[in-house]
């Protein structure tokens, strides 16, 4: 009873015309007051001197210029780089850095507005960021008990955008299982031409290959393991963890950008291994799922044609009751979006993620909530539609009058998911269901209040 009156009273407060909250919301936001906030959430991680983005958003000088274009980027929902659709699938991730219509709307009100300063008094305190030579995890876990670097590179002040690949040796000599890495560029004003730093686990695997991939080529390499920058250290969920092999190497790739000043530096990939003898349950292996068919090996169908919009689609039948943990699309230049969907044994069909307004530059990673991150029993197809643009309209498209086929370079086209998945025994599955559905209850049933 005590519940249901002060969820009315909150309810009450925010749809009351004329209530202080109504009259605040309609006054014009200021940057102290209403956007200084959002930036310290949603932009400095990136916008902050010496970071990725090129320019600083920490103040309301260093803002200011920028206004028009925030406008617009905010608006369009370039920025912050988010391009899961927001209208279909799954919305709760636990890296979501995305802003609320909400947000958008303070946001573009402040600019039209003229971007007034408002009264430094309101101004947020300065938001502190970790100090970053350090490693982040280290102030729970302790210092990494694997440091794996890339070798050092460097870029001119001017130059193309670099995709580079070496690969480093792990030099374990026995199996252990992973529980937390963190990945960081290193080197002063690393982390201005570091774009994204990818580390891949390749390792010599005696796994059933169908777990982890629908691709034949990549049947005999093993297992991957992605990291992008822009989210600092990533624990695995309780109980689980990734499995290194000895002879196991980390594949890196960096995209390296010029910013007008030669800068040297590599990136450190640090892991924390569950102790020996401690094994969690469960393994996490990433899947490399393409979206086109391919069953021989060589056949990687994709073809498209000169301007025209081509799709593609593939079914994964699961062969283990899996939890998938994230969806992440992979696509170059041409491509423009990808689905995901889940056909039940029952023939139920439900859409879990979709990107469609895929951009080569962001390597967005979308790691679902843990309690939203869908449970699939085995022998539930994945379905996965891609689409790519290869006319004149698509902005990122270096010529429209190319035949593209599959391939490495960035003018070539690929197109897979990488999904993080948990592969359960059927016991296992029944008792993850089972803790789901008692987990969804008692939420539901806060939300509800009992009359
Ligand atoms: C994950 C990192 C990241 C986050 C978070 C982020 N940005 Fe950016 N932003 C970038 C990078 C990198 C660029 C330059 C490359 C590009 O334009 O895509 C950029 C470019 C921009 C530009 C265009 C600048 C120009 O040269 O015209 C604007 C405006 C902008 N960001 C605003 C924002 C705002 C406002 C937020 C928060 C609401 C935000 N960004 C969040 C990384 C980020």
């Amino acid at each position: 009873m005590v519940k249901s009156l002060s969820a009315l009273a909150v309810g009450a407060v925010l749809i009351v015309p004329g209530s202080a909250r109504a009259a605040d919301a309609a006054k014009t936001p200021t940057f102290a007051k209403d956007i200084a906030p959002i930036f310290q959430a949603k932009c400095e991680a990136c916008h902050r001197p010496d970071n990725m983005a090129p320019m600083s958003l920490q103040t309301y000088e260093d803002a200011r210029p920028w206004a028009k274009a925030i406008a617009a980027r905010v608006g369009g929902r370039q920025m912050p780089p988010w391009h899961i659709d927001k209208t279909v699938g799954i919305q709760k991730f636990k890296n979501d850095r995305s802003l609320s219509d909400d947000q958008i709307d303070t946001i573009v009100r402040w600019v039209n507005a003229g971007a007034p300063k408002g009264d430094p008094k309101d101004m947020p305190a300065p938001k502190v960021w970790a100090d970053e030579t350090v490693w982040q995890e280290a102030v729970k876990l302790g210092p990494p008990d694997l440091i794996v670097k890339s070798p050092e590179y460097t870029m001119p002040a001017v130059a193309q955008d670099a995709w580079w690949r070496p690969s480093v040796a792990t030099g374990l000599t026995e199996p252990r299982w992973v529980r937390a890495i963190e990945i960081r560029p290193v080197g002063k004003g690393a982390r201005k031409i570091t774009h994204h730093a990818l580390a891949r686990l390749q390792q010599p695997e005696d796994m059933d290959p169908a777990l982890f991939t629908n691709d034949p080529n990549v049947a005999g390499d093993g297992l991957f393991m992605e990291w992008a920058v822009g989210k600092n250290a990533d624990e695995m969920r309780p109980d689980s963890g990734r499995l290194m092999l000895p002879g196991s190497k980390i594949v890196w790739e960096m995209h390296y950008h010029a910013v007008g000043e030669e800068i040297s530096g590599h990136t450190e990939l640090g892991v924390w291994f569950y102790p020996r003898g401690q094994e969690p349950k469960h393994r996490e292996v990433l899947a490399l799922f393409n979206s086109f068919s391919g069953n021989s090996p060589g056949a990687r169908a994709l073809d498209i044609q000169p301007n025209q919009i081509t799709t593609t689609e593939s079914f994964i039948t699961l062969r283990q009751n899996a939890r998938i943990e994230n969806f992440q699309a992979h696509m170059h230049l041409r491509g423009k979006g990808m689905s995901m969907e889940a056909i039940f044994p029952d023939g139920r069909r439900e859409l879990l993620s979709q990107v469609s307004d895929f951009n080569f530059n962001w390597h967005n990673m979308y790691i679902y909530a843990d309690d939203v991150a869908p449970l699939l029993a085995k022998g539930t197809i994945l379905h996965l539609i891609a689409w790519y643009d290869n006319t004149k309209n698509n902005k990122a498209n270096p010529d429209p009058d190319q035949w593209v086929g599959y391939g490495d370079r960035t003018v070539d086209e690929m197109g897979h998911a990488w999904l993080n998945i948990t592969y359960f025994s059927d016991d296992e599955f029944k008792a993850e269901t089972a803790k789901r559905a008692t987990a969804t209850a008692t939420a539901a049933g806060g939300q509800q209040p009992q009359q």
